[in-house]
């Protein structure tokens, strides 16, 4: 196959033996997300640059490196949304959501970044997020750490830890920052070329630099912690307290800043060993400066997204249900099969018969018949517990017999039986452990 016909790199089809363990997963987040009262949200995939400018900063690697950005046929400059914060706090503002009001709202959908793939990471990769309007208190940030331990317990991942940092205030940054650059720029010959380029744009991300020589001088620089304001350090006591309180063990990294620059006091991230280099499966924070910087009244939000191919992966790794999504695919509880082809009408017809009176199964009708040895070859690939056959017509009317498809079920009755009591009896016994 042409390599044009490829998926490109880092983005992937989820297969039908895989489908089963997203839809599972997404029903769980959408059940958490509703028992904490949010309300689901969807945006589109394709937004104006300037949004993820503005909202996510010019000099981050998202902005500056990782995102899909072109000209549409207006001459417009376009983005496939690289994350959904900002996105949310556009729609929140274009259609007053969050005007004088709290607001708390989740997502799900895929997210482009043009980062070099590997395990865990991926150009179109799948996020949930949470975002919440309105709420200054450090309980927020709390609620929304227990929302996600709780869904770990649901998902039944356990390897899992959470660091938390504070940022403090956008005035306790800026007396830090000018501070860092100040000494930064005094050893600016042990720094590589990454982080001297950094040094008057962003220095606080010089702090994520990977290069020992950088992090030996980083390890000296004046910290953040030390310019945090009575308020911002009050606030961060209370979000520990409130996490000890309710039992959520944590640990605090002063390293922990973030991608994104719209960030402020608690961020967080809950981190796995399980999945090597690419171990955080959910992140977030503060941000209450966003939504005045996106046109806005100043608002106070927090919020967080997770990374669903790393969920699944863990999944995968934990929950028996996995073995269950990976049997053989069934795909039909009930088949109809129509030896004769002049009986094609009445299989269709029953089908869907049996569709409307058994809404919970998978009805089938075979498709492309052929003979009956031909159809039940078909039907037991297909993984059908019971057949219901189409035969003789008597007096116009089509004979409807059913049959058990597998050794352990039980026998249907030996007589044809008129649909509607084909389809009691099929409801009394298919069985219920039948994998979905
Ligand atoms: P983020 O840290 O950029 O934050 O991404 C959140 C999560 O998305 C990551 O922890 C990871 O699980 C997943 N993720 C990110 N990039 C990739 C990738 N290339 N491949 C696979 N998974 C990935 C945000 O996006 C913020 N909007 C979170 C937030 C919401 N903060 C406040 N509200």
């Amino acid at each position: 196959m042409s390599k044009t016909l490829h998926s490109l790199r880092g983005m992937h089809d989820a297969l039908p033996d895989q489908t089963p363990a997203w839809l599972a997963l997404e029903a769980s987040l959408a059940a958490t997300a509703r028992a904490y009262g949010y309300q689901q949200i969807r945006m589109p995939i394709v937004e104006h640059t300037a949004l993820f400018k503005r909202g996510i900063g010019e000099v981050t690697d998202i902005v500056e490196k990782e995102m899909y950005t072109f000209e549409d046929r207006n001459g417009d400059s376009l983005t496939l949304r690289p994350e959904g914060t900002a996105s949310c706090v556009r729609a929140c503002l274009e259609h007053g959501l969050i005007h004088n009001q709290q607001r708390k709202l989740w997502y799900l959908g895929p997210m482009f970044r043009h980062e070099r793939p590997q395990k865990g990471r991926y150009r179109q990769f799948h996020q949930f997020g949470v975002e919440a309007f309105g709420v200054t208190g450090a309980e927020l940030d709390v609620e929304l750490m227990l929302m996600a331990a709780r869904l770990w317990r649901a998902l039944g991942i356990t390897e899992v830890s959470l660091q938390i940092n504070t940022l403090g205030s956008a005035e306790a940054r800026a007396a830090h920052r000018s501070v860092l650059i100040e000494y930064l720029q005094s050893h600016a010959d042990r720094l590589d070329d990454e982080a001297r380029s950094r040094l008057t744009t962003n220095p606080l991300r010089i702090l994520d630099s990977k290069n020992p020589e950088v992090q030996a001088v980083i390890a000296q620089a004046p910290a953040l912690a030390d310019f945090l304001s009575e308020e911002d350090r009050a606030n961060f006591a209370e979000v520990q307290a409130l996490l000890t309180a309710a039992g959520v063990p944590f640990s605090v990294n002063p390293r922990l800043v973030r991608g994104l620059d719209y960030y402020n006091r608690t961020v967080f991230e809950w981190v796995t060993t399980a999945l090597g280099a690419q171990g955080t499966i959910c992140a977030g924070g503060r941000y209450d400066g966003l939504v005045a910087q996106l046109g806005g009244k100043p608002t106070p939000a927090a919020g967080f997204a997770m990374g669903l191919e790393r969920l699944i992966e863990l999944m995968a790794a934990a929950t028996e249900a996995h073995a269950e999504a990976s049997a053989p695919e069934i795909t039909a509880d009930v088949i109809v099969l129509w030896p004769e082809p002049a009986h094609k009408p009445w299989a269709l017809i029953a089908a869907e018969a049996l569709r409307l009176a058994l809404p919970e199964q998978r009805v089938q009708c075979v498709l492309d018949g052929g003979g009956l040895k031909n159809q039940l070859k078909r039907a037991d690939r297909s993984g059908a517990q019971f057949a219901v056959q189409i035969d003789t017509e008597t007096a116009g009317e089509p004979r409807w017999s059913l049959r058990a498809l597998r050794p352990a079920l039980p026998q249907p009755p030996e007589l044809a039986l008129p649909p509607a009591e084909a389809a009691q009896w099929l409801s009394q016994h298919l069985s219920p452990i039948h994998p979905k």
